[in-house]
């Protein structure tokens, strides 16, 4: 899978570059593991479709679609990835009729989204899942220092290199976000995905039934 993906991509310079920045300060394969391997599985702001991507090349028997508002983003990930059980489509996830799904996921996007659309997009998507996961990675509060560093190489992406759309973030405590979750049915596990890295990734697990 991986071997492929990279022989994909790496006609493209501009993701490329995205790509070897992002296996430097992510666990990105890592993250894959956490994912099921069966049904349809909708990825919010899925940006240039680097995970879609890569969990439809892992588990080919599933659907996957891949949502994001951004344009540019969205069009270089159908240029390169062409796969018959992935799809993108352009749209705003707290404004579009949220898909049905066996699974959903926000990677790295909640955090864009203000608190009361955050809530009412749980909302939404609990509606839709009857047995199946919402697995939502983001970047915890703690520890301070990796809060710290986060937020300012944030501030550098959105507001100075305009590289994600956004103007102002909303951080929820790894707690905050748990409880959330549970007023809309969700059980879940939290899982930290930073060991060894600067920045605090954290993964929430969270399972309807
Ligand atoms: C930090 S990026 C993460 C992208 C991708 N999930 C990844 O991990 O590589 C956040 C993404 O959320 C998208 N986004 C933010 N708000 C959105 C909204 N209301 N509707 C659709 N996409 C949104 C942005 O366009 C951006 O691509």
């Amino acid at each position: 899978m991986k071997e492929k993906f990279e022989r994909i991509i790496e006609k493209n310079e501009e993701f490329l570059k995205f790509y070897n920045i992002k296996k430097r300060i992510f666990p990105v394969y890592k993250l894959l593991n956490f994912f099921p391997d069966n049904g349809k599985l909708v990825d919010l702001g899925c940006g240039n479709g680097i995970f879609p991507a890569l969990l439809a090349l892992k588990h080919p028997h599933m659907k996957i679609v891949g949502i994001d508002d951004d344009e540019r983003k969205i069009q270089m990930a159908k240029e390169l990835f062409t796969f018959n059980n992935l799809s993108f489509i352009r749209k705003n996830i707290i404004e579009m009729d949220i898909p049905e799904a066996t699974h959903f996921s926000l990677i790295d996007v909640l955090y864009l989204i203000p608190f009361e659309h955050q809530e009412m997009l749980i909302k939404k998507i609990s509606e839709k899942i009857d047995n199946g996961l919402l697995l939502i990675k983001e970047m915890d509060k703690k520890p301070f220092y990796k809060y710290l560093f986060n937020y300012f190489q944030e501030f550098l992406s959105v507001k100075i290199l305009k590289r994600t759309l956004g103007g102002k973030f909303f951080f929820r405590s790894v707690e905050d976000l748990v409880s959330l979750l549970s007023r809309y049915g969700f059980k879940t596990e939290i899982i930290r995905l930073d060991k060894g890295y600067l920045y605090p990734h954290i993964l929430l697990k969270a399972l309807k039934q």
